[in-house]
């Protein structure tokens, strides 16, 4: 796609004149939004990233984030060649490389890498190696490469096809794919967004939950579903998924002060059947070798 495809809003023609060529409509415009915010957040690159979720012998199961966390270090990631798909500020690349892993890790944003680089650089892991490109073809690698693949909420922005194709092409027969991803059952995304809900409750509830803050929404991310999710339990062997969130980031905001609720709404996620458990979760943690 080019500036003069006829299909690109105006604002989005300009911006394609500096992005590489072939990236899609959706593509741009998640490029376009990331440019802003990246600039918006410049002063995420003078915070430390936080290590707690490495070295704290006191986990927090019922978080699904930490979670992750104590499958990836299960995994024994030292040591390992990790795939980061969608690095956004460098967090999560960071860590594994404090783990010992050899960690490759891209994004669709220029502006988001720069600023993940010069944080790895300053936490003394200038051996990541940072790439800018498309999670839908990471025509930077080669085929059966990777041992493990760590997805954190960056799905819900791309294409799930395509990129799971990609990752399965990347990744060593036998290597293992983690993930954190955002998650609602189509059957709750048509109660979100009913009409009393979108009018009243979500924008009171949004003012409680996000604080005030305004809510880190690309206006082309599109949580994913079960028919989406399907294709990236079709590329693990072995999988196990947890859902987490049946009010958590809903109904009560996901902070330290609410650890009391997010206990509760883990345990009945935990002891809710799977297809209940994936009805009602907003998020869905998954781990398993990968289909090759
Ligand atoms: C919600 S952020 C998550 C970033 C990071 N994984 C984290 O958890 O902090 C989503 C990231 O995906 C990137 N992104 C969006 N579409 C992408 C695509 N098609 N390929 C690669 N990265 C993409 C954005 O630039 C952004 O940095």
């Amino acid at each position: 796609m080019t500036e003069h495809d006829p299909r690109l809003k105006p604002d989005l023609a300009a911006e394609a004149a500096e992005t590489p060529p072939g990236l899609t409509a959706r593509q741009l415009s998640e490029l376009e939004f990331h440019r802003s915010h990246a600039a918006a957040r410049a002063e995420v690159i003078d915070l430390p990233v936080s290590t707690d979720i490495i070295t704290s012998s006191e986990r927090r199961p019922w978080n699904a984030y930490w979670s992750l966390y104590d499958r990836i270090m299960a995994a024994g990631p030292a040591g390992k060649r990790v795939l980061i798909p969608g690095c956004g500020f460098g967090d999560d690349a960071i860590r594994l490389a404090m783990l010992g892993a050899e960690v490759s890790t891209f994004d669709l944003s220029p502006e988001s890498v720069e600023i993940a680089r010069e944080r790895a650089r300053r936490a003394g892991q200038a051996g990541i190696d940072f790439r800018v490109m498309p999670a839908e073809s990471m025509a930077d690698y080669s085929a059966d490469h990777f041992d493990l693949v760590v997805f954190v909420d960056i799905l819900h922005h791309v294409d799930i096809a395509a990129t799971m194709a990609e990752v399965v092409r990347v990744m060593q027969p036998g290597g293992t794919i983690i993930g954190d991803e955002l998650y609602t059952h189509s059957l709750l995304q048509r109660i979100r967004t009913s009409a009393p809900v979108e009018r009243i409750a979500y924008p009171l509830l949004q003012r409680f939950i996000y604080d005030g803050e305004t809510p880190y929404i690309t206006p082309d991310e599109n949580k994913i579903d079960e028919a989406e999710f399907a294709i990236v339990r079709a590329a693990l062997r072995d999988a196990r998924i947890d859902f987490f969130g049946l009010a958590e980031g809903r109904l009560f905001p996901s902070r330290p002060r609410w650890s009391w609720a997010a206990r509760i709404d883990r345990a009945l996620m935990d002891t809710a059947p799977e297809p209940l458990a994936a009805r009602l979760g907003s998020r869905v943690l998954f781990s398993g070798t990968v289909a090759k």
